[in-house]
């Protein structure tokens, strides 16, 4: 049964040794040129996906067939080299989400590369520098693409990871499923993209329904949670099992227990340590209460058998830090950055956050209904802004033109009446404070979760070169405009 709820083990690709030798800088390859045995290919296509159950096989867009995609585990500083083969009808690409790459590995169309057209293949290689729990998925017309079931973790092990009895992934995602069970169309509505964006009906981990996780008395796991959906933020309450959050977006966070729950918005990840120091026969309910009234129990926790040991490990060690260049907060330089635009944008902000707060919850027409079905939504006159502008396509002047080297402080208000997870692409930061307020951790994340008029401070070195996309993680969001350049020179 546990199988069910598990990545690591069945269906993932296990990668270590052995690795293909490194063939220099990426780039496409021509169709039809022979694959070396023994390189990794992530294989873009139609498949089906057991969505609400084994029984079930719903149709979807996966690589090598399945969703998730492979598992690909690999050692901090190993070489990685993937061939990415395009059957799908139309363009793609891959992103590797938080990993610092080079920039022409970035996989943004126009950007960093060429979309890979149908039919072709483009080779990605680089050497992570960073440990910790990853996710790749296009970003080519990403709010389908992702939507449809594009997407796979990326595991990069510490040399001397912490010990724990198991070691899983777990992708969160949501599915918009139709009266007829299979994926309803229209992605990218105006509807969505003003709103909450693409908010699903059917959850999945791992591309299947949850089904308990069951564990020895006195086991320890690491959980590594990924939030692979278009535009639902998870808030994860453990209630008695109390994991310790050892990291954030893949890096390493002083460890600590949650004092309310755990917020992951689109493309956000935590590392768990969870220790199940609990008689056999005990049951924990995980659920997800972020939208107001539609609290549901996402699975449960369960101990059986025999205890692993006689009591539980001592806490955790913090992780091995990554090599980040830390910010240098005197000679930073400052940059004001205004998020704007949405529906309640556009209505002046009248009515209260927490009004807006519940419609972005429950994704309904209440905010419509009171507006008077006034047909602000046909008028194509709204869009999602970075100061100011609504940016389109990949390609945009930057807002930002940063010497290598610097530190920038990002000094971020989000204007909206909305949630925004704000991605930056080949960089993490710190998140230095909210509303004011300096932040306990000071966490590095490449995500950050904006709540409706929140004012966050996030700081990072620009050490690597190249033009790099900061956007909301919301893929409908991003695809409304809410996205900019940052230019590291
Ligand atoms: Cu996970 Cu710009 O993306
Ligand atoms: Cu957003």
């Amino acid at each position: 049964m546990t199988r069910r709820a598990v990545l690591a083990g069945s269906g993932a690709l296990a990668i270590g040794g052995g690795l293909a030798a490194v063939l220099g800088a990426g780039g496409r390859t021509p169709v039809g040129a022979s694959t070396t045995a023994g390189r990794r290919v992530l294989k873009t296509g139609t498949t089906s996906a057991p969505l609400v159950g084994e029984a079930s096989q719903i149709p979807v867009w996966g690589y090598n067939g399945s969703v998730p995609g492979p598992a690909l585990r690999l050692g901090q500083g190993e070489a990685f080299e993937v061939l990415l083969e395009n059957a799908l009808e139309e363009k793609t690409t891959i992103h590797w989400h938080g990993v610092r790459v080079p920039n022409a590995m970035d996989g943004v169309p126009h950007l960093t590369q060429p979309p890979v057209e149908p039919g072709e293949r483009f080779r990605y290689a680089f050497t992570p520098e960073d440990a910790g729990t990853f996710w790749y998925h296009p970003h080519q017309r990403s709010f389908e693409q992702v939507g449809r079931g594009l997407y796979g973790p990326l595991i990069i092990e510490e040399a001397d990871p912490p010990q724990v009895d198991r070691d899983l992934v777990w992708m969160l995602d949501d599915w918009r499923l139709n009266d007829q069970g299979q994926i309803s169309g229209g992605f990218g509505s105006r509807h969505d993209a003003m709103m909450a964006g693409r908010i699903g009906n059917t959850i999945t981990i791992n591309g299947k329904p949850a089904a308990p996780l069951i564990a020895r008395p006195n086991e320890r796991i690491r959980l590594r949670l990924v939030n692979a959906a278009n535009a639902r933020i998870f808030g994860l309450d453990f209630g008695e099992l109390d994991p310790m959050v050892v990291a954030l977006d893949g890096q390493p966070v002083e460890p600590h227990r949650l004092s309310a729950p755990l917020l992951l918005g689109p493309a956000m990840r935590a590392d768990l340590i969870v220790d199940f120091d609990y008689p056999a026969g005990t049951r924990h309910s995980l659920r997800d209460v972020f939208y107001d009234g539609l609290e549901y129990e996402l699975t449960t926790f369960e101990c059986q058998g025999k205890e692993v040991r006689e009591r539980r490990l001592s806490d955790p060690a913090p992780l091995p830090p990554n090599p980040l260049a830390e910010p240098e907060l005197a000679t930073a330089e400052r940059h004001r950055i205004i998020f704007g635009g949405g529906m309640m944008g556009m209505m002046g902000r009248t009515a209260s956050g927490s009004d807006a707060r519940n419609e972005q919850r429950t994704g309904s027409g209440m905010m419509m209904g009171r507006m008077g079905g006034s047909g602000m939504m046909s008028g194509g006159m709204m869009g999602w802004t970075v100061n100011g502008v609504s940016a389109s396509g990949h390609v945009h002047d930057p807002i930002i033109s940063a010497v290598r080297g610097t530190t920038l402080l990002l000094d971020m208000t989000n204007e909206t009446a909305w949630w925004h997870p704000i991605h930056l692409h080949g960089h993490s930061f710190r998140v230095l404070s909210r509303n004011g307020q300096p932040t306990r951790y000071q966490e590095w994340q490449d995500t950050v979760l904006m709540a409706p008029e929140e004012r966050v401070e996030i700081a990072f070195v620009a050490d690597n070169p190249g033009d790099w996309m900061f956007h909301c993680h919301i893929l409908e969001h991003q695809a409304a405009g809410m996205m900019a350049t940052i230019r590291v020179n």
